[in-house]
């Protein structure tokens, strides 16, 4: 649609009207996204765009729910939350005690931070639990906070949490408050500096994938920081830490990598 020189224009405004900073995301994928959203409004290029994002607060929303794929799911990856369930949080209780500090970084439509919920009830009373989940997405959080799924979503749910923790509403299934309660959602951007600190867990799965090398190891590096000393990451299935020595891990498998001191 457009040239480099106008992607780079287009990124200087995102960044002033929004905030956010498209250099750190993956350039060809970031603007095919962006070029089928402008040609679907029938915009003229750039330019009209940037315009009509300044003025149209909708826009504005759809620009963020738009740059990125919201798909999420419960207990996404079934073996890293088997992982989860037998071996690290019987650790991280062992470390840390009952009372964990975890913070779910771009929770999407919530599918995430409630699967948590749900996994560490295994082994603390719910209302020990709470869960920060966070995404740059408004409208995503909102969905979060609303908790109604559809049943594909909610597939790799545990049957005995189907039966106590959701309600069947038509074809949908909408999470209980006793689980809702445990978490609380905030719009934050992980591009910004202001991290949680002394986390005992991070889970963020499934968005740096989008981030280029140098924006993904940046953010690696501020978790670092933001983990208590012997916290825990856990990353998604194609986000492997390949320099995590130098970062400050130990690699306890693919997915799980702990603060090193
Ligand atoms: C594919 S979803 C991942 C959801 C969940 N973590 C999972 O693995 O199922 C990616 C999420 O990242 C969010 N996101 C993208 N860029 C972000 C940023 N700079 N800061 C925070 N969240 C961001 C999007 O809004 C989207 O909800």
């Amino acid at each position: 649609m457009t040239g480099k020189q106008d992607y780079n224009y287009l990124k200087e405004q995102i960044l002033r009207i929004t905030g956010v900073d498209l250099n750190a995301y993956k350039e060809a994928q970031m603007k095919r996204r962006l070029d089928t959203l402008i040609n679907k409004r029938g915009l003229s290029g750039y330019e009209e765009y940037c315009n009509l994002i300044k003025t149209d607060k909708e826009v504005k929303e759809e620009f963020l729910g738009y740059m990125t794929i919201n798909v999420s799911e419960f207990y996404r990856n079934p073996d890293q939350w088997e992982y989860l369930d037998k071996t690290v949080i019987p650790e991280l209780i062992g470390k840390f005690g009952k009372n964990l500090k975890i913070w779910s970084a771009a929770c999407s439509t919530g599918d995430e931070p409630y699967s948590l919920v749900m996994a560490l009830s295994r082994h603390i009373p719910l209302n020990s639990i709470n869960i920060y989940a966070t995404d740059i997405d408004n409208q995503i959080l909102a969905q979060a906070k609303n908790g109604i799924y559809a049943e594909k979503s909610v597939a790799g749910v545990p049957k005995d949490f189907i039966d106590k923790y959701f309600e069947k509403i038509g074809t949908s299934y909408k999470i209980k408050d006793e689980i809702k309660k445990r978490v609380t959602f905030q719009q934050a951007n992980l591009l910004d500096k202001n991290y949680p600190k002394d986390c005992h867990m991070i889970v963020c799965r499934n968005v740096l994938i989008y981030f280029t090398e140098e924006a993904k190891n940046d953010v690696f590096m501020r978790f670092n920081e933001s983990l208590a000393h012997h916290g825990v990451l856990f990353i998604g299935s194609t986000e492997q830490i390949v320099n995590y020595r130098s970062m400050n891990y130990v690699r306890k498998n693919s997915f799980f990598y702990e603060r090193a001191d």
